[in-house]
Parts: structure tokens; sequence; C-alpha cells
């Protein structure tokens, strides 16, 4: 799939690996630092970027963003909860109003905010 990904026109595909062996030819490090990479551009105004990963690293990359000049409703990103039901039944994933395992788990910075999660 990342290699279609990688093959696809008016798309970009930058990867990273946190720790590599000799065999990758990829770029390593934390995701942010690829952002800073001069071959990695992306035109902020025309991008929608998609997370998933330990809320350690969406974080700092949302932050990053952020920084970077992405509005809220353009970065969207998976939320992660101890999930028992998985229907919305029993309230043990609730952020604010929503249940992630049946609203979510994807939302959108805005949405996340909204609901009054701190990230
Ligand atoms: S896991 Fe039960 S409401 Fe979401």
């Amino acid at each position: 799939m990342l290699k279609q990904w990688g093959q696809t026109a008016d798309f970009a595909c930058h990867l990273t690996v946190d720790r590599s062996d000799p065999s990758w030819k990829g770029h390593t490090g934390v995701v942010g630092a690829l952002f800073k990479k001069p071959d990695v551009s992306m035109e902020i105004d025309n991008t929608i970027v998609f997370i998933c990963g330990p809320p350690v690293m969406f974080r700092f990359v949302l932050k990053d963003l952020k920084d970077m000049g992405f509005e809220d409703r353009n970065m969207v990103s998976t939320l992660e909860r101890y999930m028992k039901c998985g229907v919305g039944k029993c309230g043990h994933c609730c952020i604010g109003v929503a249940y992630v395992c049946s609203d979510g788990p994807v939302f959108t910075l805005e949405q996340i905010r909204r609901l009054g999660e701190d990230i």
C-alpha cells in the first residue's frame, strides 16, 4: 500500500522510522523531524493530515503541524481509549459527549478540542 501511495499523482508519501537497520534507505527519526526536511514540502492550505499512532507521538505531531500553520479542521487523528463494549453502551471510552468507540475513533483536531480533550 505504501508503495502505491508513493506512486499516486498529487499525493505525497513520506516515511520515517524511529530506528533503522542497514537495509533502510529512508528517513530515520521522529515524525516532526521529517517535516523539517527540505525535500518534504506541504501546501498547508491544500493538505489534510491523517495521524495514527500512540498519544505521545500524535500530541507532538499535532503541535508541530499547528506551529507550521495547519488549521485544526485539517488535522485528523485517531484517539485511543480503554474500550469495553465497543458499541457505545458502557461509557468507558467517553470524551466529553462522544464515545470514541462509536463516534470515532477518528476525529479532527477541531472536534477533539470541542470535546474538551487536553491535547
Ligand atoms: S467502549 Fe463502551 S461505550 Fe465505548
